[in-house]
């Protein structure tokens, strides 16, 4: 092994040579390492980037479920339409069935209203289609909140006044008028 002499006078190996183990094996497990240590940099780079950054479509809303963004807007013409005469409640609470047929029905429980059409009609329905669901096929369809088992399923055990009124859910569900369900108050 050549020896090369430092400006202090003592010696240094130039190369160092471990043996067993040629020179240019070494450098290629070098290598190969760095490249690992790299692509670990880089992934490790996207899981914090990944793990910052908030789910981009799911916005949190005072109905049951977050609604993607392109719902949004049917579900603010549900509110706008149908928070007039009563709160509007949410689609969670009745099958879609319900829906499918209140929706663009100009009867509604004794009193006419403007029947919903054309793309407002479609855009509503898109988002109640979301956040309600179908009810089983052998079912019958029903028409009152008081006969849903999805409006009973969201009240285990809580002592809602029977038979169950659209009037009386701001009792509990303060924020009601603003489709906001979750704060809740003892009646
Ligand atoms: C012009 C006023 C008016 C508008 C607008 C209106 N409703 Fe109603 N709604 C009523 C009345 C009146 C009742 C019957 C209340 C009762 O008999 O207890 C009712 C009852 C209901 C019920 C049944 C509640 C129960 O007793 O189980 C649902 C569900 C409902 N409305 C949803 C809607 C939806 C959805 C819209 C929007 C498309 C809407 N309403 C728009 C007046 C209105
Ligand atoms: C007697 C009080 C009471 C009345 C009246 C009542 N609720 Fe509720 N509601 C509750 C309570 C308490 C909960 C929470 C139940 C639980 O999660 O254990 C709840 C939960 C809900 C939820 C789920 C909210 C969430 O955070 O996911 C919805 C939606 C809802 N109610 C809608 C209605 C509608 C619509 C009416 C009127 C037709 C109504 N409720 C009437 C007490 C009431």
């Amino acid at each position: 092994m050549s020896k090369q002499p430092n400006i202090r006078g003592w010696h240094w190996p130039s190369k160092q040579h471990i043996p067993g183990i040629p020179v240019r094996s070494r450098l290629l497990r070098q290598s190969v390492l760095a490249v690992i240590t790299a692509l670990c940099c880089v992934g490790l780079g996207l899981g914090l980037a990944t793990a910052t950054t908030p789910p981009p479509t799911l916005i949190a809303t005072g109905g049951i479920d977050p609604v993607p963004e392109q719902l949004q807007l049917g579900q603010q013409l549900y509110v706008r339409e149908c928070a007039t005469c009563h709160v509007a409640p949410p689609p969670a609470v009745l099958p879609l069935q319900t829906w499918a047929n209140l929706l663009p029905n100009p009867n509604h429980y004794g009193v006419q209203i403007t029947p919903l059409q054309g793309p407002v009609l479609q855009t509503m329905w898109n988002y109640v289609r979301y956040s309600s669901r179908s009810r089983l096929d052998n079912e019958d369809d029903i028409v009152r909140l008081n006969q849903s088992r999805f409006f009973n399923a969201l009240h285990p055990g809580v002592d809602v006044p029977r038979p169950v009124n659209i009037t009386g859910c701001v009792s509990c569900h303060p924020g009601a008028p603003e489709f906001n369900y979750r704060p809740l108050r003892s009646p």
